[in-house]
């Protein structure tokens, strides 16, 4: 019998491209999501890529008697990667208490929980944003936490230390916990992207909607930071690149690679590039223009972050490898199908 995965999100935009390399990798994926942010179309997506759909369970991972119900029918589930959560910046500022029970109560759900059932390995999606502005750059799993800039960056925080706290009470499983630099692009078969509800937040769906003329302009929040070119940088991460860690994090602890109970990664390139540089790279890479224009800067935009990898690159055995002109071509391809669709 093949080990199964519980993916709670996955549907969404991380957990359907982590479905994919898992099943890839030989794993039986059990997808749990009440589709606040997504759709179960997504799961048809992932049967057109591999062949293989995913058992869908719909739930809300805070519904406690749902979940137990869903552990209690599947009888293997030996790990877990937790991406169900409200990841909207601004959104956790105007509704906080959203934010703090979706993202929080979920995740005591699953840790009450998998004691009960035999699960060896729980994988948390975190976030760089829980550095903050690092002093030091490129920022290794050591850099400080520092004090959250939004409800939902705080989400992240509290929920490391509730897993950190468990763990070290002594448990029947281990845990990492992956940290998320900037991830963008597409899968290579366009059956799967990143489809955000309304108008998008992040700078890559705005500005592939622009190019799409969905939007009549990109503005960048900024060009007088104290970076070469004035605006932000970040470390953008190809999507595809990213869920591979997931199953390579999944295998270290289900093969007990590590004799640690809770390790932490940073999933980034290492490479930092700015907006202007990106909007650059991406009208290269496409042969498709970005009208943009320079305007104030965002509230709670940090100026500047990026990876070192070298732990994941080393420990964890996993490097990214595709270039950022190949990434940004699949978003432009997703972006395109989802004309081609008539879905925007
Ligand atoms: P997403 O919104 O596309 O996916 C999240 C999925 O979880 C959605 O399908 C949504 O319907 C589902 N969901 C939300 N609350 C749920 C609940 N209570 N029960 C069941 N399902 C629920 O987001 P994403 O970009 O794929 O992010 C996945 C994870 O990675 C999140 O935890 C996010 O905080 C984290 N993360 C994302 C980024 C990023 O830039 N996308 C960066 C760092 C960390
Ligand atoms: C990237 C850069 C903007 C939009 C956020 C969350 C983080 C994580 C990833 C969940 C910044 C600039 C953006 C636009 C712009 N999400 N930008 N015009 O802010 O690095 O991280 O998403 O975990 O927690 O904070 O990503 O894509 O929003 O912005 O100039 O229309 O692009 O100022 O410098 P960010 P982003």
């Amino acid at each position: 019998m093949k080990d199964q995965i519980l993916v709670t999100g996955g549907a969404g935009y991380i957990g359907s491209h982590t479905t994919v390399e898992l099943q890839n990798a030989g794993y039986e994926v059990i997808v749990v999501d009440n589709l606040s942010n997504s759709n179960e179309n997504v799961i048809d997506g992932i049967e057109k890529i591999t062949g293989i759909r995913p058992a869908f369970e719909l739930a809300d991972c805070t519904d406690f008697d749902k979940m137990k119900e869903i552990f209690g029918k599947y009888k293997n589930i030996k790990g877990i990667i937790h991406f169900a959560a409200s990841k909207a910046v601004g959104e956790s500022v105007q509704k906080p208490l959203l934010y703090y029970r979706n993202n929080i109560v979920s995740l005591l759900n699953l840790l009450e929980l998998m004691p009960q059932f035999g699960v060896k390995g729980f994988v948390f999606s975190s976030s760089c944003t829980v550095y903050g502005q690092p002093d030091i750059l490129p920022v290794t799993e050591n850099a400080p936490i520092k004090e959250a800039l939004s409800p939902y960056g705080n989400t992240k925080q509290i929920d490391e230390e509730i897993i950190r706290d468990t763990i070290y009470s002594g448990t029947s499983y281990k845990s990492i916990i992956l940290r998320y630099f900037n991830p963008i692009g597409a899968h290579p078969s366009t059956e799967i992207g990143e489809l955000p509800n309304g108008v998008p937040q992040n700078l890559i769906p705005f500005l592939t909607q622009t190019a799409m003329g969905i939007r009549q302009e990109l503005s960048v929040f900024g060009d007088d930071y104290s970076t070469p070119d004035g605006s932000c940088i970040r470390d953008y991460i190809y999507v595809v690149d990213l869920a591979k860690a997931h199953v390579k994090a999944l295998d270290r602890m289900l093969t007990d690679k590590s004799e640690k109970n809770l390790e932490y990664f940073n999933l980034g390139t290492g490479r930092g590039l700015s907006v202007l540089e990106l909007i650059n790279t991406f009208e290269k890479a496409t042969g498709v223009k970005v009208p943009y224009k320079i305007v104030g800067r965002r509230e709670g935009d940090i100026e500047q972050v990026w990876a070192d990898p070298t732990f994941s690159n080393e420990v964890l055995g996993w490097t990214a490898e595709e270039t950022i002109e190949n990434t940004l071509r699949t978003a432009w391809e997703w972006q395109v199908k989802l004309r081609e669709r008539g879905i925007m």
